[in-house]
């Protein structure tokens, strides 16, 4: 649960905040007034609490990021390589009257957590609370070829980064009272998919990291997971990740449904759910039925 140090600042909006955690604070939805310090750092207190996005400039992680941004947080919006898509998902944010920053990361360097969490932390005026590990590489493991290194490349960027990077800010937002982390899986970690042994067993990785963090980390930090099935299709509208996404979706029971804002809605519920933890939430459109 993530909690507002200062309610006075809130305006609050359809969404009430509430004051009935044990400590009296106001969690959760609410619509903040825009603060910026004359340093330029933004004043977290004023709003909604930070939160950190990984692979926030594009796609789902920038619906996420926006989504953030709607219910009162300032965001940082994290980016690997596309800084430009990082500034404009921040620049949305801005337009719709909300607070966001980029920050860079790489999943696979091991310093680069506590060096976001610190930048985050002084440019956002103040401890992320939630934590989204939305990044991922999504390729292939072909059984008659591949190399070491694209196959360790799935996993720290899947499992290894995430983990490390939850760890990192998980004592930081035990340290300051409370938080939460939300991992997006994909129902093939759950279901085998073919031709994709490495990233499907690094996203199983993550659903079980969720579970054991949820047990570690509580009743300070809660961790959940997103399972997402076809939601969006691949950057490249031909080719075999094409072709798969829409022979999935011809097995989706509610295919017409699929889009960004099935995956908000559950980041959504998992914000407000004080009373869940090391659940997986499957937004599959029944996919796992069919
Ligand atoms: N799209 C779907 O329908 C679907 C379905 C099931 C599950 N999911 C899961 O949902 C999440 C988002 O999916 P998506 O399709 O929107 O993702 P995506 O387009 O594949 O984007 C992933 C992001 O990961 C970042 N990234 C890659 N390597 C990184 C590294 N070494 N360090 C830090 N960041 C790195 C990239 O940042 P830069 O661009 O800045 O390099 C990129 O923006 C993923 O976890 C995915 O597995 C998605």
């Amino acid at each position: 649960m993530h909690k507002i140090r200062n309610p006075e600042a809130l305006e609050e909006t359809g969404s009430r905040a509430r004051a009935d955690s044990p400590e009296g604070w106001a969690v959760e939805v609410a619509k903040a007034r825009v603060v910026t310090s004359p340093q330029g750092a933004l004043d977290a207190a004023a709003t909604g609490g930070v939160a950190l996005v990984t692979g926030g400039g594009k796609r789902l992680g920038a619906a996420l990021c926006l989504e953030l941004a709607r219910l009162g947080y300032a965001v940082g919006v994290v980016y690997h390589q596309d800084a430009e898509a990082a500034r404009r998902t921040v620049d949305a944010i801005v337009r719709q009257g909300g607070m966001a920053r980029p920050f860079r990361l790489d999943l696979k360097d091991p310093d680069g957590a506590d060096v976001l969490l610190d930048e985050a932390s002084a440019a956002l005026g103040g401890v992320p609370g939630v934590l989204v590990n939305n990044a991922a590489l999504f390729h292939p493991t072909r059984i008659d070829g591949g190399s070491w290194e694209e196959l360790g490349a799935l996993f720290q960027v899947n499992l290894q980064g995430p983990l490390w990077l939850a760890l990192r800010a998980a004592r930081r937002m035990a340290a300051q009272g409370g938080g939460q982390i939300i991992n997006m899986g994909d129902i093939w970690g759950v279901r085998p998919l073919a031709g994709h042994a490495g990233y499907g067993a690094s996203k199983a990785g993550m659903i079980m990291a969720t579970q054991v963090l949820a047990r570690d980390l509580a009743p300070a930090v809660r961790v959940n997971a997103i399972a997402p099935g076809a939601i969006l299709p691949p950057d490249a509208a031909s080719g075999p990740e094409a072709d798969a996404y829409r022979r999935m979706l011809t097995r989706t029971p509610l295919a017409d449904q699929a889009g960004p804002e099935a995956v908000t809605a559950a980041l959504r519920y998992l914000l407000a759910a004080s009373y869940v933890t090391g659940e997986i939430l499957r937004v599959d459109g029944g996919r796992w039925l069919a």
